[in-house]
């Protein structure tokens, strides 16, 4: 899969997201055999942590500060979890971090509502001894990050296409098959790499005619959706529906949704155009897209257990308290173009209608509702 992101950059515009996005580098560095990624003494068993998320754009970050909150606690620290605000967040973002910084956590937290503005916060709190953990988000830029914690998000971009075009090939044997592509936030590292493992199964397609992107929209300043908001995920939709779909020509087979919240303003989008729902993928499992997967609208979503991330994360928190090394599962997958950050990648799960009950069977929210 690498070798294709490297490939890809030279042939297509499709992929130039690959160009700002940091990930899936090719270097062969070990970065557990450097020093700077080692531990350092460790601290008190009830020192502060900090836990800076970024604003509450899905469920997921709900999700998070509570499950941190709960977890720090009974893991005996005292925690300091925030968002950032909705609007002014890297500004917000920042002064949260600085603030932590300030009272005395030994360890921060940061999933990080702009990948590149935190390099100075993270300066600061490792000149203050502190470490850092980026959670779900990787932060670029600087070398003075410690760890990453998240989901292997160019799988996310993998399993999202492969099932798009499983929806596809299901829908209608055979293609041509008509698309669109949406992307996340251009500020949010993650975006890009779920984009790009996405075009890695369905750009060959598209290179050979069976895949046709209706609008044109390719490259990924068309395909991003600023700050992952529905309503401009929504926008662009209806846009893409008067420009294209609207004489009735052609027909919308399939869309590329990079998450729940996005893939359910889309399919809003394709009603009020009276339009026939096309196969929409997802992520995050969020409990409406979970409902309509079983009413059989939204095709698929992503299951990434917030409660295993957290609980890992905790788990890196109390390695760094007992002065020994978090345990590290990849140590080449995510340059930040400063460093190779050492990671634990969890693996996501693809879900559809049809493995729902399966995927959900231990999660007491989502359970019933594939019943
Ligand atoms: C997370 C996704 C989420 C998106 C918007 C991404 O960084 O990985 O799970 O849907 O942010 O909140």
């Amino acid at each position: 899969m690498r070798k294709f992101l490297t490939r890809s950059l030279a042939v297509s515009a499709v992929a130039l997201v690959a160009l700002s996005t940091a990930a899936c580098g090719d270097s062969e560095r070990d970065a557990s055999s450097n020093p700077s990624s080692g531990a350092a003494k460790g601290f008190a068993k009830d020192a502060l942590i900090g836990v800076a998320l970024p604003s509450k754009t899905s469920e997921n970050w709900v999700l998070a500060g509570d499950l941190f909150t709960n977890g720090l606690k009974d893991a005996g620290f005292k925690s300091d979890v925030q968002y950032a605000g909705a609007s002014t967040t890297v500004a917000d973002q920042q002064s949260q971090i600085t603030a932590m910084i300030t009272k005395g956590a030994k360890v921060i937290v940061i999933g990080a509502t702009d990948a590149a503005q935190l390099g100075t916060q993270v300066k600061a709190a490792k000149d203050a001894g502190a470490k850092v953990i980026a959670y779900d988000r990787l932060i670029t830029g600087t070398a003075d990050l410690d760890y990453y914690v998240a989901f292997d998000n160019f799988k996310v971009g993998q399993l999202q296409g492969q099932a798009l075009l499983d929806g596809l090939k299901a829908k209608k044997a055979t293609g041509p098959w008509t698309i669109e592509l949406f992307s996340g936030s251009p500020d949010d590292n993650n975006a890009g790499v779920f984009f790009n493992g996405a075009l890695d199964v369905l750009k060959p397609l598209i290179d050979k005619g069976e895949l046709v992107v209706g609008s044109g929209q390719t490259d990924v300043k068309q395909t991003a959706t600023q700050g992952w908001k529905a309503e401009n995920a929504q926008s662009r939709m209806d846009a893409i529906i008067n420009s294209t779909y609207a004489k009735g020509d052609k027909t919308l087979d399939g869309v590329l949704s990079p998450n729940d919240t996005l893939a359910r303003a889309i399919i809003t989008s394709v009603k009020a155009a009276g339009k026939p729902v096309p196969v929409v993928t997802g992520q995050d499992s969020e409990v409406e897209s979970v409902k309509s997967i079983m009413a059989g609208e939204q095709y698929s979503t992503i299951n990434k257990d917030t409660r295993k991330l957290v609980a890992e994360t905790i788990k890196m928190v109390q390695k760094l308290q007992a002065g020994d090394e978090p345990e590290i599962n990849d140590t080449k997958s995510y340059n930040n173009q400063a460093k190779i950050v050492p990671s634990y990648l969890l693996p996501p799960v693809i879900v559809t209608k049809a493995n729902a009950a399966e995927a959900y069977a231990n999660d007491p929210k989502l359970s019933p509702l594939t019943k």
